[in-house]
């Protein structure tokens, strides 16, 4: 596809639903951009706000589970490419509530397929080209042991979460209505990302934000679980190559090449933190209740606590089929990514205290007690 298309994004106003939304702009700047997002507490318009002003842009408040609101968009806007990111997607909160991600997850997804086809299939009037891109998780393979090989688009699904087993039937259905009714559809699973923007109940933020507070690092277990971490604007950078290149009804997976032991990470987020008020006095001042304000370890608030129902031990991403078929290939170490992200964490610190309010406090209190 050259000529400039309409994306609806579902999920913009997401971590990185937002990411993506500015790094598309910023590629293809002729391509009309039409997020829809709910603004859930994961949801917030400032992620939005850079790219806010531009006359190929438009937010629409509404829900994925709302199909009159979908049917609208995909008429009025002869939306011809969709790329849905709008998911719940927070594996603790599936635990406690799952019927959330069944709703979104699924049927939501469900509802965006119904509509895609209704306009670009059954109608006459369809786009001459269209592409339903599905964004999924590495969560849907399941778990490995130390030895096992990475995932590849070939292993089965086994998901363990009741998070992950609503992606893996939205991964499903997308599948489903390749295979049925001829829509072209791309996915990508992706492993962990990180950057800025993510929502501070994931691991990196979330620690973050306790580090320069004063408050524990709770890590789950005893920190030996293993994840594969990805920057943000690689795996936009992923997604770009599978919806200008990817094949029509294939799946590829986006990883980092980057797997770390939850403690050491915790760990080394405690060094880089002590480093960083080392060099800038300010911090300090800024932060004030962060033990590395008064020349304490960072590492002093490590706290284990109760592990995570069906905790999955390891993640790792096969990403060659990406690479050798695009030529994906993550642009960020860790290090790299894990400074930028720290940098902007700490620049932000209005950002991270007006989404972190009500409702997101309310149920961490209400489901993780100070002695879990
Ligand atoms: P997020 O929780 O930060 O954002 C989700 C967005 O979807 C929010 O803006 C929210 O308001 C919106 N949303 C939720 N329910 C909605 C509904 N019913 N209708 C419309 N909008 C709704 O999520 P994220 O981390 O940005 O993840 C985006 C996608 O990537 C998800 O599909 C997730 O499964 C997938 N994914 C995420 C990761 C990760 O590490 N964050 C890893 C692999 C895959
Ligand atoms: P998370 O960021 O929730 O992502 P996911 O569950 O999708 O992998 O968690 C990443 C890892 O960090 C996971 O093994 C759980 C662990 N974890 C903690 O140890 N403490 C925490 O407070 C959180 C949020 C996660």
């Amino acid at each position: 596809m050259t000529a400039a298309r309409k994306v609806l994004v579902t999920g913009g106003a997401g971590f990185i639903g937002a990411n993506f939304v500015r790094y598309w702009s910023e590629c293809y700047p002729s391509d009309r951009i039409i997020v829809l997002d709910a603004l859930t507490y994961a949801g917030n318009l400032a992620n939005l706000e850079s790219v806010a002003a531009g006359d190929n842009y438009r937010f629409v408040h509404g829900n994925i589970l709302d199909v009159a609101t979908i049917d609208e968009l995909m008429l009025g806007e002869q939306v011809d490419t969709i790329v849905h990111f709008a998911a719940e997607s927070h594996v603790d909160r599936s635990i406690h509530e799952p019927d959330a991600f069944i709703q979104t997850n699924v049927i939501g997804t469900n509802n965006l397929l119904m509509a895609a086809r209704k306009h670009w299939i059954d109608s006459d009037s369809g786009p001459a080209a269209h592409l339903f891109h599905h964004v999924s998780t590495d969560e849907v393979y399941g778990t490995l042991g130390p030895d096992d090989p990475a995932f590849t688009e070939q292993t089965l699904y086994a998901p363990n979460s009741p998070y992950a087993a609503s992606k893996a039937a939205s991964d499903h259905l997308v599948r489903s209505y390749h295979h049925t009714f001829g829509m072209q559809v791309t996915t990508s699973n992706c492993s962990n990302n990180y950057g800025p923007y993510q929502f501070p109940e994931k691991l990196i933020p979330l620690m973050i934000v306790n580090a320069v507070t004063g408050k524990p690092l709770p890590v789950y277990g005893d920190g030996s679980n293993i994840r594969d971490w990805l920057y943000v604007e690689d795996h936009c950078r992923g997604i770009d190559r599978v919806i200008n290149q990817g094949q029509r009804g294939a799946t590829y997976n986006i990883g980092g090449n980057n797997e770390w032991r939850n403690i050491d990470i915790v760990n080394q987020l405690c060094k880089s933190i002590d480093a960083a008020f080392e060099a800038d006095d300010q911090l300090a001042a800024h932060f004030p209740d962060a033990p590395a304000a008064g020349g304490k370890k960072t590492e002093s608030l490590i706290t284990f606590v109760k592990d995570r129902l069906g905790h999955d031990w390891r993640y790792a991403i096969d990403a060659t089929l990406a690479e050798s078929e695009l030529g994906y290939k993550p642009l960020e170490s860790f290090e790299s990514g894990f400074q930028l992200t720290l940098n902007w964490m700490l620049q932000n610190e209005m950002w991270w205290r007006a989404v972190m309010d009500g409702s997101y406090r309310d149920w961490i209190s209400k489901n993780y007690s100070a002695d879990d």
